[in-house]
């Protein structure tokens, strides 16, 4: 029996139905959320659905008793789809949804008002586009909004007005570009209202603002606001941060704005106000930080504002006049003062720093006078000093000697003398010393050897002696070092060839003598070198035809003997001066050139076929003709000139017919020319068309000479891109038009199209560019002639041009923003090197230190603009950035910034849905060699960097330029070795602002 019964007992345990585990109705909504969501990470792999309650999913939280959703979490899950509000709002008790920083994206759905039990909705950072729902104000109990970072466009609902409990109403970052509405003034509730950035047409801010008296926080950046600020903001009792910066504001700053005395933070920077700050700051006892730079203001600066423990003021580049109130220096929580570009006078309060953490010191471009406060680093936080264009005088207070924190030093344009502190030359994170201008004395000390992060040494214009000592040559990191106009004596030390890193060494104008070091040839990166001068004696080496970079050789009025070594011929100098020494022998034949005539004269022993050479004894006897001889020359011009004025007026008539009016052409040239405009002008005829652009015809112009030359030619009123490609609206100024060329003109960088010269009439316009013998990159990389370009090529494509528009970006002041970065404004030369060109539409930025301004004009090409330049117009160098990141995508997927084939994506949507979907092997471009194929992932990497759509997370240009040189093979090593620590000259993104020049 008992067996049977055991059996039977296991029969029934056995088929006994298994307790069904069945999820509850809010899990299954949520699992339906699920399926309407992509998830291409996975993250919502714990919603398992034989649970019986969602309670345990990733994200999701009940309240402990009912087990019923309150909160969903998803932030940075990589979710992507539209917002299902449909299922969501099913979840009766849900009160709080984040979604922060994912893929959301299609229109916010009007039903998103059924979600009546929502406290808190955090949709940033998507993808959400079409206007805001003005549904959203019927959710009753919502308190929290935040729709950052999304593609909201059109208006601001009025219903908005009408949320019963809003505290914070976030809409920064999108594209809302109607005005502010005044309802938002009913949301009595509100405590931040955050509107910074976006593209608002210009309107006021609505005085009815000064409703929302709960409010502690009203951000209005960028927002084109015009007009004066309202009084009403004075009753914003709680206010604890007003920023109204990068506007257009204008009048006088209400004195309304002292009775906000719980304000800790106001910014007005960059905005057209005027007048004097208001009195009764003192009321402003919780004020930390004031910003009111960039604006008209004037007046003092009001001693009670001083009064009050400030942490940082920033005044610059207003017209404020008079004493900075000796108070300031004991603030006691002060670390940052900025007052550059002023009208202030006076001394320095003489405790400033003492009583302070001091950090960030600018009072350059004032009238200052008087000596250097010795405390400024009595807390031992100083790290920039800048005092240029004042009129300091006396000597560096030799505590500053020992202030380790300082990494900028700017002395320039004073009155100060004496000899600097030997702890000022050793300073160890001091990437900029700069004392022109002064009267400096006394020499370089030994201790620079400890100046390891020195990139910029500039000493001209002062009276420094002695010799420059050995140590100099320690500096691994300098770039620059001029010294010019100094009393430096005694030979260059043999340690300076060691200076790798060195593009500009000036000295002209000392005693510096003895020879050039050995060796000089490890000066790779040399553009400048000035040794003008001296007593420099010696043969001038041979090596120095090897440095590839050099653009500018001065050694006049030196005592070089010998024969010029033949390699000077190898360099592409743009002035080249070796006048008054003593070189003998033949002139090689490549220098023989017209446009070197003034290159070197005064070394009698010199022959050549230049005219004035060889020819030192026959000067003296000739002198006592001279006068006959000009006599001769004078009537023999007049004479040519009437007949050439003749001759050119029957020329003229004879010509009628052809396009180019020849008769008021203005030159304006960068270079020393060895060709004249005439000699253009007759070469441009359509056989001689390479190239027809946006913005005009390109013209091959072989002059008499052998040189070849690129020659655009501009029609002014012209507007329609020609390029299908290309997007140009609005016309170019003239004035403006030549101001920029010559500022371009003055541009000297390997990696950047030389542009020879300009010339000018009524209605057209030349610019003379060198010739590029390899066009285009974008032409060759599209081409049936792709496949020269191997990746060693593209790589080294990469790099120059990156270093091209570092040098526009970071070492331009004020620097230089291209704004048509593209494979067909790339061009190679001979060898492959790349250059940038056709700044046709590149504007130089003006450097305020914050903001950019504003174009009136669309630039770039299709492709290659960055998401928030499109709307925005607003134009920084992380434009660039972008479309240069777009020129990387091409080297590496040989495909085009648009096709046909990537349906309605361009390159960059693209590559990352490619990448996503099936890997990187379906984006390299299958004419590369594959054993190539790590370089080329990290090239891409950096590519897929610069695209970013937010512009904050792309890298500097200069960064971008250390990406790309530790992918390189030789590279690597080196900067494994380096352990990553590199000079903080080149990380340094902050751009200099326009008064320190
Ligand atoms: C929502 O919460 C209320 C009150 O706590 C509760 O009675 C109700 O059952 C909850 N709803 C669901 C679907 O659990």
């Amino acid at each position: 029996m008992l067996p049977l019964l055991l059996l039977l007992l296991l029969l029934c345990f056995l088929f006994s139905p298994p307790t069904i585990h069945s999820l509850n109705q809010e899990g299954l909504y949520l699992h339906q959320f699920k399926l309407s969501i992509d998830d291409p990470d996975s993250a919502l792999s714990s919603w398992n659905q034989r649970d019986s309650v969602p309670c345990s999913w990733d994200g999701v939280k009940c309240d402990p008793t009912t087990l019923s959703v309150t909160q969903l979490d998803l932030s940075n899950t990589n979710i992507a789809g539209p917002f299902p509000a449909s299922i969501l709002c099913n979840l009766e008790n849900l009160t709080s949804i984040t979604l922060f920083n994912n893929s959301i994206n299609s229109t916010l759905p009007l039903d998103v008002s059924l979600c009546r039990s929502l406290v808190h909705l955090d949709l940033s950072q998507n993808l959400l586009t079409g206007a805001l729902p003005h549904t959203l104000s019927e959710l009753p109990n919502l308190k929290y909004l935040d729709l950052t970072g999304n593609n909201f466009s059109g208006q601001i609902p009025g219903s908005f007005g009408r949320f019963q409990k809003l505290e914070v109403l976030s809409l920064v970052y999108n594209l809302l570009d109607e005005t502010i509405p005044a309802s938002l003034g009913n949301i009595t509730t509100l405590k931040m209202l955050n509107l910074s950035y976006n593209p608002f047409f210009p309107g006021r801010i609505p005085p009815e603002l000064g409703n929302l008296t709960n409010l502690e926080v009203l951000w209005l950046t960028q927002c084109n606001l015009v007009g004066v600020i309202p009084d009403s903001l004075g009753n914003l009792k709680n206010l604890k941060d007003l920023d109204l910066a990068l506007n257009n504001l204008y009048g006088s700053i209400p004195s309304s704005l002292t009775e906000l005395t719980n304000v800790i933070q106001i910014e007005l920077y960059n905005n057209s106000l005027s007048g004097e700050l208001p009195p009764g700051m003192s009321r402003l006892t919780a004020l930390r930080l004031l910003d009111a730079s960039m604006n008209h203001l004037t007046g003092k600066i009001p001693d009670e504002l001083c009064r009050l423990p400030l942490e940082s003021l920033n005044l610059y580049e207003n017209r404020f006049e008079g004493e900075l109130p000796e108070s300031i220096a004991n603030s006691p929580n002060l670390y940052e003062l900025r007052l550059f570009g002023n009208r202030l006078t006076g001394k320095l309060p003489k405790n400033l720093g003492k009583n302070s953490p001091l950090r960030w010191l600018d009072v350059s471009s004032n009238n200052f006078w008087g000596e250097i406060p010795a405390t400024l680093c009595d807390h031992g936080k100083l790290e920039e000093l800048l005092m240029i264009f004042n009129k300091f005088s006396g000597e560096i207070p030799a505590t500053l000697g020992t202030c380790l924190t300082l990494t900028r030093v700017r002395l320039g344009s004073n009155r100060l003398s004496g000899e600097i502190p030997a702890g000022i030359w050793g300073l160890p994170h001091v990437y900029l010393l700069e004392l022109v201008d002064n009267s400096f004395s006394g020499s370089i000390a030994r201790t620079i050897a400890g100046a390891s992060n020195l990139s910029l040494l500039i000493l001209s214009r002062n009276n420094f002696t002695g010799t420059i000592p050995d140590e100099i040559g320690w500096l691994d990191n300098l770039v620059e070092f001029s010294g010019n106009d100094n009393n430096f004596n005694g030979p260059l030390p043999q340690s300076i060839v060691n200076l790798g890193q060195l593009g500009i060494l000036n000295l002209h104008n000392n005693k510096l003598s003895g020879e050039l070091p050995k060796g000089i040839r490890s000066w790779k990166k040399l553009n400048e070198l000035n040794l003008a001068n001296n007593e420099i004696g010696g043969r001038i080496p041979d090596e120095i035809g090897s440095l590839s970079v050099l653009n500018f050789l001065d050694l006049s009025y030196n005592q070089f003997s010998g024969k010029l070594p033949l390699g000077l011929q190898s360099l592409k100098l743009n002035q080249l001066n070796l006048s008054y020494n003593r070189l003998s022998g033949e002139l090689p034949h490549l220098l023989s050139k017209d446009m070197y005539k003034n290159s070197f004269l005064g070394n009698p022993g010199l022959c050549g076929d230049i005219k004035g050479l060889c020819d030192g004894r026959s000067e003296a006897k000739a002198a006592g003709y001279v006068w006959l001889l000009r006599a001769i020359f004078i009537v023999a011009t007049l004479v040519f000139v009437v007949g050439v004025v003749w001759f050119y007026f029957k020329y003229r008539n004879f010509q009628r017919a052809r396009a180019i009016d020849k008769s008021k052409w203005t030159l304006m040239s960068f270079h020393k020319l060895g060709f004249s405009e005439n000699e253009i002008l007759d070469c441009l005829d359509e056989d001689n068309v390479i190239g027809t652009g946006s913005s005009g015809k390109v013209y091959k112009v072989v002059l008499g000479n052998g040189e070849i030359v690129a020659v655009k030619k501009l029609w002014s009123g012209m507007k329609k891109g020609i390029d299908s490609g290309d997007i140009e609206k609005g016309q170019v100024q003239d004035s403006v038009f030549d101001a920029e060329v010559e500022t371009l003109g003055k541009i000297r960088h390997k990696n950047i199209v030389k542009l020879w010269c300009c010339c000018t009439t009524r209605d057209c316009k030349l610019l003379v560019y060198e010739y590029m013998a390899n066009g285009s990159l974008g032409d060759l990389l599209h081409s049936s002639k792709a496949g020269l370009l191997d990746w060693p090529t593209r790589y080294k494509i990469a790099l120059d041009a990156a270093e091209g528009l570092s040098y526009l970006h970071h070492d331009c002041v004020p620097p230089i923003v291209h704004r048509d970065v593209k494979s067909n404004n790339i061009l190679l030369d001979g060898d492959y090197g790349a250059r940038v060109a056709d700044f046709g539409v590149a504007k130089v930025v003006e450097a305020t230190g914050k903001g950019t301004k504003s174009m009136s004009v669309i630039a770039g090409s299709c492709g290659y603009i960055a998401p928030e330049y499109a709307y925005t117009l607003r134009v920084n160098e992380k434009s660039d950035i972008y479309s240069f990141g777009v020129v990387l995508l091409e080297l590496v997927s040989g495909k085009r910034p648009v096709d046909p084939e990537f349906g309605e994506k361009d390159l960059v949507k693209w590559v990352c849905t490619t990448l996503d979907q099936k890997g990187v092997d379906h984006i390299l471009d299958p004419k590369l060699d594959s054993c190539f194929k790590q370089e080329i992932c990290k090239v891409l990497n950096i590519g897929l960097h610069c695209t970013n759509p937010l512009p904050i997370n792309r890298p500097s240009m200069r960064r971008v330029v250390k990406m790309l040189q530790e992918v390189g093979p030789d590279n690597q090593t080196k900067a494994a070795k380096k352990d990553g620590k590199l000079s903080p000259y080149y990380y340094d993104d902050g751009s200099d602002h326009g008064s320190v020049a």
